[in-house]
Formats: C-alpha cells, structure tokens, sequence
C-alpha cells in the first residue's frame, strides 16, 4: 500500500465509520482545548491579522474536525466582537487530509455547522466573524502552503502517522509482531524510531517555511510517557491484541504466516523528550509549553460506560470498531478484506479479557506541544 495514495480512516457515516467511532480522538481534541484558545489569543494579539489563516492537519472528518473550527471561531467571536467593528477579522480555515479522506463528509456537514455556530453566538449576542473553509488534500510531510501565510497550524492525533512502514524494515525482521511488541528486536524499534525523527523533522520544516513569523503550532500526538518504546502502553497495548489476533488466524490457516511477519504499522508514540529533540534541532520553533495528559482509553461514550460483564464486552467492541474505523484500509489492503469480520470479533474478544484481566491498565498518554514561530 502507498500510504499516501490509498490509507484513510472509515469513510461516511455507518456504524464502522470514523465519524461514528472517534471517541478518543474527541477526548485529544477536547484536552487541548485550552491551549488553541490560548494559541488563537496570542495570534490575534501580537499579529492582529485582517485575515488570520488558520490550518488542521490530519483534519479527518466528522465531529472532530468541526469541533477545532468552532472552537476557533468561538474563542475569536467572544474576544473581538464588538471591539474592532470598522475592521474585522476574517478567518479562513484549510483543512487538509490526505486525498483519500472523505471531504465531502465534511463539506455536507458544513450547512449545519454554520446555522449552529449562528445560534450559538446569537445565544451570547455576538456575531461570528467571517470565515471561509476550504479543503486541501495532500501529505503533511510535504509542502501545502505558500511561504509565510498560515497564522496557526493545529493537528490532532495525526503526526504519529508515518509516512512510511519504517525504511529497511523487511521481510521477516518483525517476526509474529506487527509494531514494536514484546518479542521486536531492538534492532527494529530503532528502525521505528529513525523514521519518526525523519518524517517529524520533514513536518516541521515543511511547517516552519509556510508559517508567518511568530505564528502558532499546536500539536497532539498520542505519544508514550515511559522513556522505554518497549513499554508504551496506550495504543502499542492495542496494537499488541491485533497482533494477537492475526496470530490466531494464522494458527488457524486462515492466514499465511508470512502475510504477518511482512506487515508492519506506520505509526510510531514518541516521548515528550523525543519531541522536544527534534523541535530544538529546528531552531525556528520554540517550545512555549508541553503537556502530557493521559486520557480515558475507552472508545465508548462516557454516558454508555457501565459496570459490570456485559459493560467488558461492549467495551470490547467498540474498542474494535474503533481501531477498525482507522485500520481497515491498511489491514484489507495487506491481506485482503476476507480477515476483517474475524479479526475484529477476534481482537474485541481479546481486548475485553484484556480489561478483564488483572493487569493494570494505563489510558492513552496525549502529548500536546505548543509552538511558536520564532521572528
Ligand atoms: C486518527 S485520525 C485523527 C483525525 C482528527 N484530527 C481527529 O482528531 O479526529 C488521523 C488522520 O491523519 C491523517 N493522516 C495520516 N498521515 C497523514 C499525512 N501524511 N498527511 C495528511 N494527513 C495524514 C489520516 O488520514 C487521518 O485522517
């Protein structure tokens, strides 16, 4: 598969689609909420642009990608309405994704979004201001905007995507494992690691040509509070119940060992430290705040969680459909959509003995990364 032409999460809006199975994602988005309010306050104070431009990275779709806009917009109308009339701020927003994200998802919630985002301001006596959204398809691992014109970047749980499955990572070097697991070579988890510093040191370079000077960055990753890759916990944990699971098919001929020991995940949790490396290597950022927040690792809705065996198993399946929604792409594209059915009921099996099991369980370990654009 080439990452860049083919992956993408669950398209629409079924019960298998990103959009109806992003819960976690929402709860990043949410806990960065206080510092893209701080991040818009700051570019329209120190830059006061008449248009303030205003990029998602890795946008998706669904409520996710809506909820950053309205945050934005929210935050500019409560702040400047009224204050600035003869000249208000516009803001146009790009939302980019890789090409085979479903755009039109988004475009067709927009009509909705804008009565809301109307009612809502209404509601304070406020107008929004104008804004203009537009989508941008392409990698954010190259180029997507002219030099010095975006105020403020944004990305949420995205740049832990590679590029690429990591380079000279071949044949059966990841032997039964399909990320770092417990049985990876150390070997291996730093082919992993090198091709994390390549692709984030790709991203911000790429980000530090389009941003206007003194502009803002607010990253979100699910990244790993254990120095150690080999105990990251969070998604790796999930990762390693797939992992399981495709060893079970192949236990079961129902898929060929090799198809396992050849596929590998692009993805990769990095360390505040590690990030924070790479950002000081790029001496036109500076790092103006970092947080490590560890967010509820359930894909259910908080009000459907429950106690109890049956609330085990629901909370294995949604955890399935979740990592479904973002993983069919890749999975079917490797061996083929015929293990999809089995495989999911096999890992939602596998992930409520899991939270069934004495083990301590961690949640998700989110680190958001507050940027600024040095002048
Ligand atoms: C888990 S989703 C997060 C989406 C959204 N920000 C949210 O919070 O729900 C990760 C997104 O990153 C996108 N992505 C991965 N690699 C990318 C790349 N190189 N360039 C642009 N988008 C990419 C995927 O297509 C996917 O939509």
């Amino acid at each position: 598969m080439k990452i860049e032409r083919d992956f993408h999460m669950m398209k629409g809006d079924d019960e298998f689609s990103y959009a109806e199975n992003s819960r976690m994602q929402k709860r990043a988005v949410l806990a960065a909420k206080p510092i893209v309010e701080k991040a818009v306050r700051e570019v329209c104070i120190d830059l006061h642009p008449q248009l303030m431009v205003i990029a998602d990275l890795g946008c998706s779709f669904g409520a996710n990608t809506l909820l950053f806009v309205s945050e934005a917009i929210t935050r500019i109308c409560e702040d400047h309405n009224n204050t600035i009339k003869e000249s208000p701020m516009e803001i146009q927003f790009f939302l980019n994704d890789l090409p085979g994200n479903d755009f039109n998802h988004i475009f067709q919630s927009l009509e909705q979004f804008e009565q809301s985002t109307t009612h809502d301001c209404a509601c304070k006596g406020l107008q929004p201001p104008a804004h203009f959204v537009a989508g941008l398809p392409g990698s954010f691992y190259s180029r997507l905007f002219p030099s010095n014109s975006v105020h403020l970047f944004h990305s949420s749980m995205s740049v832990m995507w590679l590029s690429q499955v990591p380079e000279h990572l071949d044949g059966s070097m990841n032997e039964g494992n399909i990320h770092i697991g417990a049985t990876t070579p150390p070997s291996v988890a730093k082919l992993y690691q090198n091709q994390f510093e390549k692709d984030f040191s790709q991203f911000l370079q790429m980000r530090c040509m389009e941003i206007v000077p003194g502009g803002r960055m607010v990253l979100t990753v699910a990244g790993r509070k254990n120095k150690d890759v080999f105990h990251a916990g969070g998604t790796t944990t999930l990762f390693e119940l797939l992992s399981q699971g495709l060893r079970t098919l192949v236990a079961e001929g129902r898929v060929a060992k090799e198809k396992l020991d050849s596929f590998n995940i692009p993805f990769y949790c990095p360390s505040a430290d590690e990030l924070k490396q790479l950002v000081q290597q790029c001496e036109l950022l500076d790092i103006s705040d970092i947080q490590l927040l560890e967010i509820d690792g359930n894909a259910m809705d908080d009000s459907e969680q429950a106690e109890g065996i049956s609330a085990t198993h629901t909370a294995g399946e949604s955890m399935s459909a979740s990592l479904r929604a973002a993983m069919e792409s890749l999975i079917a594209s490797h061996f083929g959509e015929g293990i999809l059915e089995e495989l999911f009921t096999v890992f939602a099996r596998n992930f409520t003995s899991y939270i069934e099991s004495d083990v301590e369980k961690s949640g998700v370990t989110v680190i958001t990364l507050y940027l600024q654009a040095k002048h």
